[in-house]
C-alpha cells in the first residue's frame, strides 16, 4: 500500500510517500525555522501563508522523488490538529482537493499519534503494551497503549510543554528559536551540578508535568547572582552553559523518572520516546539507561524524523487505513483534537478543577 503523508500542523510542510506503513519511498521537509526566527517563535499567520506556498511544490517533489505517479497512491493521510488552525487547514483543505481529484481514500490523523508511529521505520515492531513518551514543543504526554490503536492518558503537561521550556529557557539564555538544540549545545560543556532547578510535584497528587516554574525559577536565578546574558563581549559565559546543563538535566529528570515509575507499574512491552524533544542526546542517554535498568527495549526515531514530518503520518495512516477507516470530503481541522481513546477522565478531572491545554 502506497500512502502519501501530508503535514503543516505548525511550522514544517512536509509531504511523504511510505509503502506499507514502514517503508520511506521519500520524504520531503520544508523548514520555517529562518522566517520565524527574527520572532523568537512562530508566527501563525507567516506560518499558514507559507504552508501555502510550499505545499504543493513540497507534494509534488514527494511523488517525484519516490519515482512513482499521483495514479500510483493507494491513499492521502492527513494531519488533522492538534496545531495551528491556519497551518492545518492548508494541509486538510489540499489533502481533500487531491483525494477527490485523483478518486483515493483520505485518513486524518492525529499529530501526537504521528509521533507515536515515527518509529515504525528504524525499530523492530513495536510489542503492545506500549508505553509511549511523546515531548515535543506543543505536547508532553505519556500514554500506555494496550493495543495498536488505544490511548490511555497517564501523564501530561499541566503548563509548558518540554520543548517550550527548552525554547523559553534559550530566549532567556539569550540563543535563538528554536531553543532546544541550542540548551543542548551549551550544556555539552556546562556543569548540571552547579544550579539545582526543581522539579516541580503536582499538589492532586497525578504524575502530570508542570515546566512553567522553571523558567520563573531561571530568571530568579539570573537576577539573583546579577548575570547578565553577553556580558562577557560576546563570547558565551561558563554560567550560561552551567544553567543550560542543569535546566535540561531538570527537564530530562522530570520526564524520565515518571516513564521509568510508570513502567514499573504498567509492565509494558516496549518503550518509545518521540517529538522534537526526543532528539536531545542527554534524554535518549537517560531514557536508555532506564529502559536497561527495566529490562524493556526503548525504540526512538532517528533525529529527521524526531521533528515534523510526513513519514510518520502516512505510517499512523496506514494503520488506520488498514483497520478500514476513511474520512468523508467533510473532514476539518481540529486543534483541539485528543489522542486519548480509553478511560478518558478527561470530564472527571475538569470537575476536580485540573487544567491542562491538551
Ligand atoms: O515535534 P516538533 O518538531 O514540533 C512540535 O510538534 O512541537 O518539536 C519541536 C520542539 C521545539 O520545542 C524544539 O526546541 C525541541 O523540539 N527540540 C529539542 C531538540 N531539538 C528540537 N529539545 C531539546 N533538545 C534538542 N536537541
Ligand atoms: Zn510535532
Amino acid at each position: 500500500m502506497l500512502v502519501l503523508g501530508i503535514e503543516s500542523s505548525c511550522d514544517e510542510t512536509a509531504a511523504a510517500v511510505v509503502r506499507d506503513g514502514n517503508e520511506i519511498l521519500s520524504s520531503i521537509i520544508s523548514s520555517q525555522i529562518d522566517l520565524h526566527r527574527p520572532f523568537g517563535g512562530v508566527v501563525p499567520e507567516l506560518a499558514s501563508r507559507e504552508h501555502l506556498e510550499k505545499i504543493d511544490p513540497i507534494v509534488t517533489e514527494a511523488i517525484d522523488r519516490a519515482n512513482i505517479t499521483f495514479g500510483d497512491v493507494d491513499a492521502i493521510a492527513v494531519t488533522q490538529g492538534p496545531g495551528l488552525i491556519g497551518s492545518l487547514l492548508v494541509g486538510v483543505c489540499y489533502a481533500k482537493a487531491l483525494a477527490y481529484g485523483l478518486d483515493k481514500p483520505i485518513v486524518g490523523v492525529n499529530h501526537i499519534e504521528g509521533h507515536f508511529y515515527s518509529v515504525v521505520f528504524e525499530n523492530p515492531a513495536i510489542e503492545f503494551p506500549a508505553l509511549a513518551l511523546i515531548v515535543s514543543g506543543g505536547h508532553t504526554n505519556l500514554f500506555y497503549i494496550p493495543v495498536e490503536g488505544s490511548y490511555k492518558l497517564i501523564s501530561r503537561t499541566r503548563d509548558d510543554a518540554a520543548g517550550e521550556a527548552f525554547d523559553k529557557v534559550a530566549k532567556m539564555l539569550g540563543m535563538g528559536y528554536p531553543g532546544g538544540p541550542a540548551i543542548e549545545q551549551l550544556a555539552r560543556s556546562g556543569d548540571s551540578s552547579r544550579v539545582k532547578f526543581p522539579i516541580a510535584k503536582i499538589s492532586d497528587g497525578r504524575p502530570d508535568f508542570s515546566f512553567s516554574g522553571l523558567k520563573t525559577a531561571v530568571a530568579r536565578y539570573l537576577k539573583e547572582n546579577d548575570l547578565k546574558v553577553y556580558d562577557d563581549g560576546g563570547q558565551t559565559a561558563k554560567w550560561t552553559m552551567d544553567v543550560a546543563a542543569s535546566v535540561q538535566e531538570s527537564i530530562v529528570r522530570a520526564l524520565v523518572r515518571t516513564m521509568e515509575a510508570t513502567a514499573r507499574d504498567l509492565q509494558p512491552k516496549t518503550l518509545i520516546v518521540a517529538g522534537g524533544v526526543a532528539c536531545n542526546g542527554a534524554l535518549r542517554t537517560a531514557a536508555m539507561a532506564s529502559s536497561t535498568k527495566l529490562g524493556i527495549p526503548v525504540y526512538f526515531p532517528s533525529k529527521n524524523l524526531s521533528t515534523d514530518n510526513a513519514a510518520m503520518i502516512a505510517a499512523a495512516g496506514t494503520s488506520k487505513l488498514r483497520n478500514g477507516q476513511r474520512a468523508g470530503l467533510d473532514l476539518s481541522a481540529d486543534i483541539s483534537m485528543r489522542l486519548q481513546n480509553l478511560d478518558n477522565e478527561d470530564a472527571a478531572l475538569k470537575k476536580r478543577g485540573a487544567r491542562y491545554k491538551l
